[in-house]
């Protein structure tokens, strides 16, 4: 049975997608939800689900990324995790703290990689006229937002479209795509999820 921690910066609605996923014949199992805001809605939700939670406050430590990644692995070494996955995790990561999950850490992007990695994905993809716009789950590498694809989920861009309204079409892809990635990638496949 794989163990898996999970990242989060604010609500968590991918991270409850991921915890609801792993039951039954799932090969996986959480064992850490933590965030780097102790605000975050998101430890409410993964506290109530059972699954332990810890916080580290970034803001303390500035522009001092070392250190507060450095708070952060005590934890993560103390949960041990196989897998690693970042669900609406907004802080950039050191390439030393990357370097240290590399292979076994994954991310969900709000768009259709390598289109528009970083933020605005969704007014993006509009101001472009594109038809088309998604989400897409990826191996994190020490470049944002690259690294092998692991799924990609496309949802039509409609007229009318704002930021928004598309941001929550793809948010309900999400939900279905990161849990059918982690359940094949805890197995040991990494061939992509197209949905
Ligand atoms: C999601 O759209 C995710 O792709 C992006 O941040 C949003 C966070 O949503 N990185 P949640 O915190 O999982 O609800």
């Amino acid at each position: 049975m794989k163990r898996v921690a999970i990242l989060i910066s604010g609500g968590g609605s991918n991270m409850v997608a991921l915890l609801n996923s792993m039951t039954g014949d799932h090969p996986a199992r959480p064992v850490l939800v933590a965030s780097n805001d102790p605000g975050a809605g998101g430890l409410v939700k993964a506290a109530a689900a059972g699954v332990a939670t810890a916080a580290v406050d970034h803001r303390p430590y500035g522009k001092d990324r070392a250190s507060f990644e450095a708070e952060l692995v005590q934890h993560l070494e103390a949960a041990a995790p196989d897998i690693l996955c970042l669900a609406g995790f907004m802080r950039v990561l050191t390439p030393d703290f990357v370097r240290r999950f590399e292979g076994r850490m994954l991310n969900i992007h709000p768009s259709l990689l390598p289109k528009y990695p970083g933020l605005h994905t969704h007014q993006r993809a509009i101001d472009a006229g594109d038809a088309e716009a998604g989400c897409t789950v990826h191996e994190v590498t020490a470049v944002l937002d690259d690294g092998p694809l692991l799924g990609q989920a496309r949802v039509p861009v409609l007229p009318g479209d704002t930021a928004d309204s598309l941001a929550a079409r793809v948010l309900v892809q999400e939900h279905r795509l990161y849990p059918a990635v982690l359940r094949r990638y805890a197995a040991g496949d990494r061939r992509p999820v197209l949905l």
